[in-house]
């Protein structure tokens, strides 16, 4: 009986630590929260060239500079507008913002997806930390008025700093 008693602690015990490893890995990082995205971005994240702007490899790169970070939860919450140029070709779209209609917890996974899984070189994603939920809700609450113009002059900023050099 002694037996049956520990093997069943230990079996609830390993369940629970399944559990928590598995929850562990879908938060921070979810292709569910990027499906959202995928609608224009494409499942890959290749996008549509003169369409939708490419994230596959960018997200990564983007979210290494200072002031990378910043700038990907303000496209993603409140959306970006204006004339862009990526790999030579210009795009001149609206994305909505998804403050609305995704949780601050939604936003860091889709966003950590893009990162962490949209990247032919994974390499170049060590040393980067996941966004946290906290993280988006504190760039939100320091936005006031938020709005596709926004990203944009967060976005200008970075080309400006980074020269050509913005996104490797
Ligand atoms: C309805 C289509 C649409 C959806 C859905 C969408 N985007 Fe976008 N996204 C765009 C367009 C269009 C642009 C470029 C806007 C412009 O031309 O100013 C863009 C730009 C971006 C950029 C900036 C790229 C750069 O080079 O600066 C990022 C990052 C981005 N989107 C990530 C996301 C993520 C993550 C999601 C999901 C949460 C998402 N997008 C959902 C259409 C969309």
């Amino acid at each position: 009986m002694k037996r049956f008693i520990f093997f069943s602690i230990l079996v609830i015990f390993q369940a629970g630590v399944l559990a928590c490893a598995e929850s562990e890995v879908k938060s921070p990082l979810s292709a569910d929260a990027y499906a959202t995205c995928a609608a224009c971005h494409l499942a890959r994240g290749e996008g549509i060239p003169g369409g939708f702007p490419p994230i596959r490899n960018r997200a990564a790169a983007i979210a290494r500079l200072e002031g990378g970070r910043e700038y990907l939860i303000t496209v993603v919450s409140f959306g970006l507008m204006g004339q862009l140029q990526v790999d030579n070709t210009t795009y001149f779209g609206v994305m909505p913002g998804n403050q609305g209609s995704m949780s601050a917890e939604q936003i860091a996974a889709a966003l950590n997806y893009s990162i962490f899984e949209l990247i032919d070189d994974k390499s170049k994603v060590a040393g980067i930390k996941s966004i946290t939920a906290d993280e988006v809700s504190f760039i939100q609450s320091q936005t006031t008025a938020g709005s596709p113009n926004t990203a944009a002059t967060l976005r200008k900023k970075l080309v400006d700093g980074y020269g050509d050099e913005w996104v490797e």
